[in-house]
């Protein structure tokens, strides 16, 4: 699972995994959070403020879409490599920020841990610069990232996740999250 904050990479990052995986003839299968289901679909009205919700509201909802949204991935996960781009870190970081850790750690309870977690660590100045073409969603301003990053870095040793540094070039950034996924699932290439 990659996670980090908006403009560190994630979708392209996992993008590139997938097909990378798949170049070694081997079954991988993309996904990512907020999903593209009805609860996702609901979610990211919310984050463009098209629907008003608070933030206890979106993190239940953020916990639904995850445990919704993996039913349907349950087959591929028995032979197949499935890469998310954003899982519950997301969640412990970006509702964390605004609500009690315990309880969004607790909504998000009965979701699969990942085998591998990976945070692409960014610089916010960085991540904004990336983010400035697109219209700002409800996280995306200087306050909420600088927050959502620490506490992003705070949960990689709470949860046994790796870190890699975000801020270079894209296949730099790469060849880092290559070698942690070699290195974990045994593979070469
Ligand atoms: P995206 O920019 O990767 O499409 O993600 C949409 C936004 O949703 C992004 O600002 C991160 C946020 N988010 C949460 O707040 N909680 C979550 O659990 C997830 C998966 C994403």
């Amino acid at each position: 699972m990659l996670e980090g904050i908006d403009g560190a990479g994630t979708t392209t990052q996992s993008r590139i995994l997938v097909n990378r995986i798949k170049g070694l003839g081997l079954k991988a299968v993309l996904t990512r959070e907020p999903s593209d289901g009805p609860i996702g679909l609901l979610i990211r009205k919310i984050l463009k403020g098209e629907i008003s919700a608070e933030e206890d509201v979106l993190a239940l909802l953020f916990a639904a879409d995850r445990l919704h949204h993996m039913e349907s991935l349950r087959d591929h996960l028995k032979d197949s490599f499935v890469v998310s781009d954003r899982y519950v870190l997301s969640s412990l970081a970006y509702q964390g920020s605004r609500l009690p850790l315990e309880w969004v750690a607790s909504i998000n309870s009965r979701a699969i841990s990942p085998d591998l977690a990976i945070i692409i660590d960014v610089d916010v100045d960085v991540a904004l610069r990336r983010i400035s073409n697109r219209p700002r969603e409800r996280f995306e301003n200087r306050k909420d990232l600088i927050k959502i990053k620490s506490i992003f870095l705070d949960l990689a040793d709470r949860y046994g996740a790796f870190v890699v540094d975000g801020n270079r070039s894209i296949e730099e950034v790469f060849q880092d999250i290559w070698n942690l996924f070699k290195n974990w699932a045994g593979v070469d290439g």
